[in-house]
């Protein structure tokens, strides 16, 4: 029996970090043994808010796609491409634009929050047509390729509700089956925090990326925080109110590490310090592979390129299949 397809997107912020790694990265790498994974770097839907900073694009997104494939993610798995460099789905979110009522775009929550967040900042920036359009490309994203499972993080259930909806009411209209009703698989969140306290994230400064090398993740750790009522080393410890250095111990150390770890803090014979070299040594040690996979790619920038075409090559007479079809059975074609 032939797979399940799943598509999923990420925008192209960068480099990623360890939050990202435990939180959406890992999946991508489960996911592509369960179903035919279509997973891409949305750099249009990068463009609805960050339309006149693109001077970056093009190292954000190989960025992205290296610290995929450094973390796991396997081309022969997966189908890996550029959202930009398919134009079918362009078309489709043409076609798609058309059907979809303007206030079903305008009551997005999520949507909503993103204008928020942009009229706070310094620049007036309006919504765009484009921005307005963000859940609707996102249709075409997840149309095109008729995807049935899209996992994605809580804050896009709303963008996947009006994707539902469209499909329905595409298949209402033109009389036809042809699209799924793509199903949420919920992204655990990552509760990974930064070395401060708050969630990690790369506009905070506080994050650890996948591509630091040891000795950055090292320094990063020591800024870590741990229980603010412990003064001296010998005092005893409360491992439950570590901020943030045992809580990577839970993510990254195995069980017996952390039990000892417990131990010895509440007991007030292992200091802070110590807990840091250890956790940045474990950590250190999990991601070496990862990173030395990553700097291969950064030296061989050609195999990326190769892999990037190949994906492209691969989802695009899937997607003109799509397309083909949607155009058959609104008479278009
Ligand atoms: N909007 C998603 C995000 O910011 C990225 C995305 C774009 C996406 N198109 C998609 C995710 C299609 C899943 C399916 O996280």
């Amino acid at each position: 029996m032939s797979k399940v397809n799943l598509v999923t997107g990420m925008r192209p912020t960068g480099k990623l970090h360890l939050g990202h790694y435990k939180g959406v990265i890992e999946n991508l790498v489960k996911l592509q043994d369960e179903f035919n994974c279509f997973y891409f770097v949305a750099d249009w839907h990068a463009l609805t808010t960050k339309f006149d900073k693109t001077e970056t694009l093009k190292d954000d997104k190989f960025n992205v796609i290296i610290d995929w494939l450094a973390s796991g993610v396997d081309p022969e798995k997966a189908t890996i491409y550029i959202q930009s460099q398919i134009p079918e789905i362009a078309q489709m979110h043409v076609l798609l634009s058309m059907i979809t009522p303007n206030n079903w775009a305008e009551r997005d929550p999520t949507l909503k929050d993103m204008v928020k967040i942009i009229r706070s900042g310094d620049e007036n920036i309006q919504m765009s047509y484009g921005l307005l359009g963000y859940p609707v490309l996102m249709s075409a994203d997840i149309m095109t390729f008729n995807a049935a499972v899209v996992p994605v993080g809580i804050d896009q259930v709303a963008h996947l509700e009006i994707t539902r909806d469209i499909a329905r009411r595409f298949n209402n209209l033109y009389k036809t089956e042809l699209f799924n009703e793509p199903k949420p698989r919920l992204t655990q969140v990552s509760l990974l925090k930064g070395v401060d306290g708050q969630k990690m994230g790369k506009s905070f400064h506080n994050d650890i990326k996948i591509s630091d090398d040891e000795k950055t993740t090292s320094e990063k750790i020591m800024k870590g925080i741990t229980d603010r009522s412990r003064l001296r080393k010998n005092d005893p410890g409360h491992p439950d109110d570590c901020e943030v250095i045992f809580d990577y111990y839970k993510v990254f150390a195995d069980e017996e590490t952390v039990n000892c770890t417990r131990q010895e803090c509440v007991a007030g014979t292992r200091g802070c310090a110590d807990c840091k070299r250890q956790i940045a040594k474990i950590i250190n040690e999990a991601f070496g592979s990862v990173r030395e996979k990553r700097i291969q790619y950064v030296q061989n920038p050609k195999i990326v390129q190769d892999i990037i075409m190949n994906g492209c090559e691969k989802a695009r007479p899937i997607a003109r299949e799509t397309l083909a079809k949607a155009y058959d059975v609104m008479n278009l074609s």
